[in-house]
């Protein structure tokens, strides 16, 4: 990374919560936001509780410097989807980031790259910010797979969305880290940050201003280390995102 840019830090609610359980936590959260952060940062909450997020924000102005995102978008505009939430539903909420090809989803939806690059062209189109989410799983690590899966699923969505590429934030999200207490090491992190980099780079002149998110495991005890790294511009938080402690702890420790 050449230039200085504001690290993100983004938790990632997936299936959890509820009308109390949110409102207590992003109380917790506007009580102990530094004004304003060093970085920038963003819930990622269950589609349903959007509206509440936006109500409290107005309410609460702790909550202004946090960012409103989703965690899934459809591939497509409109229409005969059931089911499906479209970007521009999305933007009628104020959502500034959605998750895009998560590994959950592309484990137990069985989304492809190709899906996962439609999804973010979706968001480029209405003015959202996809966090493109890729990863090994242990498996493909073991095989010494892991730069070339990585690079499949970022080439996909390089290629579907050419010059808007730059506006996007990547996740590097090793699937055998997620919800496992087992991060991997800052180097190992780093050393697959470099590699999208480096592809990011070939891809645009603007690379450098692509922030590549660190997601798997990280909480408040290492985020400070695996944030120290020079590739690494923030984190996906999940589990530790629920609760607004750690959540802040992981925010006071991203700093440019
Ligand atoms: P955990 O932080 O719970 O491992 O989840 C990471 C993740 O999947 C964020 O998208």
């Amino acid at each position: 990374m050449t230039i200085t840019m504001k690290k993100l830090i983004a938790g990632n609610w997936k299936m959890n919560g509820s009308l109390a359980a949110n409102e207590a936590l992003l109380k917790g959260l506007a009580t102990g936001m530094p004004a304003p952060p060093r970085c920038a940062v963003a819930v990622c909450v269950p589609a349903p509780y959007l509206g509440q997020f936006r109500a409290l924000a107005n309410a609460l102005p702790g909550l202004s410097a946090v960012d409103l995102g989703a965690q899934d978008v459809s591939s497509q505009v409109a229409g005969a989807f059931t089911g499906e939430v479209s970007a521009s539903m999305l933007k009628d909420f104020g959502c500034r980031y959605v998750i895009v090809g998560h590994s959950e989803r592309r484990q137990y939806h069985a989304e492809t790259d190709a899906v996962v690059a439609q999804k973010a062209q979706q968001a480029l189109a209405a003015g959202i910010t996809p966090i493109v989410c890729v990863g090994e799983t242990l498996a493909q690590r073991e095989a010494g797979q892991t730069q070339a899966v990585v690079k499949r699923q970022l080439a996909a969505v390089i290629h579907a969305n050419g010059h808007c590429i730059s506006e996007i934030v990547v996740a590097y999200e090793p699937v055998w880290a997620i919800g496992t207490g087992k991060t991997a090491t800052p180097d190992e992190a780093q050393a697959v940050h470099a590699v999208l980099r480096a592809q990011l780079k070939a891809a645009t002149d603007q690379a450098a201003r692509v922030k590549i998110l660190y997601g798997g495991s990280m909480n408040a005890a290492n985020a400070a280390w695996l944030l120290g790294q020079p590739d690494i511009d923030g984190g996906l938080i999940g589990g530790a995102s629920l609760k607004a402690q750690d959540f802040l702890t992981i925010i006071a420790a991203a700093f440019a």
